[in-house]
């Protein structure tokens, strides 16, 4: 089949380069030409694992090619979709400029019948939006709009698009159906799970999926705080909870609050959908606060710790990126932590082991960054865990000890086992964990 993908941002990147796995003739169009000249010359602009031999293999075979003419790469497509970004508006709500304005680009440049493809995580009603964009600028144009919202996550992008839990596609059109239908076919044989739907029941499938796991997440970052107060482990209750099927052990994890470029946009994306129908979403409220929340936790226990004063002191922080396997620090919990401590007069070494470009386009040279997790805490007054990297599982910690000025560990993860750690002579903290007073 003959695709093309508006935006080569991770959705578009993964999905374009997976669907030429597959066998299919992909363009991908970005107006960044940069990224375009990159992109051809084999440089991939984000780090995710297996997505650079991928689009290698791809490019090289021919069926991968990257263009900034998207009339080109769309007048002769089958299938068009549409990745990119909905940035949050000023008010909460999806920002829809740069999906409107793809449509009515593809719209001017539109062949034989087409199916034009919302890729885009994009607010109930978009569909509709899009269908009415493209008509403006060609009334008699052959083509239907697919709501198919995309569900991978970073880190595990590719073999989340390979072999996916689900497949949504929201059409009112049986053409389109069966056209989807095929290109999804390799990709949909293990779980067998294609869902077929009206358009408005896909786009707000996205947002139902990424709230109902962020409130999880909230859920138990304020079971953790409870677990605090009353001498609890939150881990032994994760286990025991998640245990019931009904419920099951994923997204249970309390942490420094959850981040990246998909949950705190879309949950406000959501509420704000919710508020412009007249409902009050409160529960979507309280997870966003109690998230924000969270993200100041560290920072409150190691101003609590050295009794209210952090002037002068020096922290390690180990991981940067909102989650392993990745170099994205959208909304990571490390820069509410890091600004806070500087702010407090504090100084700060980071080690992540692929986000410190990322990490310095943020922070500039106000903070140090070491090759190794080792370097981050020489001389330190306490080391902050804020993303679970493997590699922070099994430090040396007589080493980690001898380097540190005083041997204090606030984490963000709970990667390590209380009891051990003050066994091994660290003053630990994790997130719920047992802590009564
Ligand atoms: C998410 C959705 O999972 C994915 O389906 C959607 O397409 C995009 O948004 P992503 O943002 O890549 O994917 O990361 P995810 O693994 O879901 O983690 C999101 C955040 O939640 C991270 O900050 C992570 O650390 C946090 N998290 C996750 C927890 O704090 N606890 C958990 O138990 C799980």
């Amino acid at each position: 089949m003959r695709v093309a993908v508006i935006g080569t941002g991770y959705v578009g990147l993964v999905a374009g380069t997976c669907f030429a796995d597959s066998g299919n003739d992909v363009v991908c169009v970005d107006i960044d030409g940069a990224k375009i000249d990159a992109l051809r010359r084999g440089e991939i602009p984000i780090y995710e694992p297996g997505l650079e031999e991928l689009v290698e293999r791809n490019a090289a075979a021919g069926r991968l090619t990257f263009t900034t003419r998207l009339p080109d790469a769309v007048s002769r497509a089958e299938v068009v979709f549409i990745a990119v970004g909905t940035p949050q508006g000023d008010d909460g709500s999806a920002d829809l400029q740069y999906v409107l304005a793809a449509a009515r680009a593809i719209g001017r440049s539109l062949g034989s019948y087409t199916v034009v493809v919302d890729k885009s995580t994009v607010p109930v009603g978009t569909a509709k939006k899009v269908r009415e964009e493209i008509l403006s600028v060609a009334p008699n144009a052959d083509f239907d709009v697919v709501s198919n919202p995309e569900f991978m996550k970073e880190g595990a992008a590719i073999d989340d698009f390979l072999s996916p839990d689900r497949v949504v596609i929201g059409t009112e059109s049986q053409r389109a159906r069966d056209l989807m239908a095929e290109l999804y076919a390799p990709f949909t044989r293990r779980s067998n799970r294609i869902l077929f739907m009206d358009p408005q029941s896909a786009e707000l499938t996205k947002y139902a999926a990424n709230a109902m796991l962020a409130a999880r997440i909230s859920f138990m970052n304020e079971m953790a705080a409870l677990c605090e107060k009353v001498g609890a482990d939150v881990d032994h209750v994760r286990l025991g909870l998640g245990s019931d099927s009904r419920i099951g052990l994923s997204f249970l994890f309390p942490g420094p609050g959850f981040g990246g470029s998909c949950f705190p946009k879309d949950i406000r994306a959501l509420y704000s959908t919710a508020r412009e129908n007249g409902l009050d979403f409160n529960l979507l409220g309280s997870v966003d606060r109690v998230n924000e929340q969270q993200k100041q936790l560290l920072l409150r226990k190691a101003i609590r710790h050295f009794g209210g004063n952090l002037s002068g002191k020096h922290f390690g922080v180990w991981g940067l990126a909102f989650k392993p396997k990745t170099d994205d620090m959208r909304e990571s919990p490390s820069i509410p932590l890091i600004e806070g401590l500087l702010g407090k007069g504090a100084t700060v070494a980071a080690h992540d082991p692929v986000a410190h470009g990322t990490a310095k386009r943020i922070f500039g040279d106000r903070i140090g960054f070491t090759d190794t997790p080792y370097g981050a805490v020489e001389g330190a007054d306490g080391l902050f865990i804020v993303t679970e990297w493997n590699e922070f599982r099994r430090p040396d910690f007589d080493r980690l000890k001898g380097l540190m000025k005083a041997p204090v560990i606030f984490d963000g993860r709970n990667v390590f086992d209380p009891a051990r750690m003050r066994d091994r002579g660290f003053v630990y903290e994790g997130i719920g964990r047992g802590v009564a007073p």
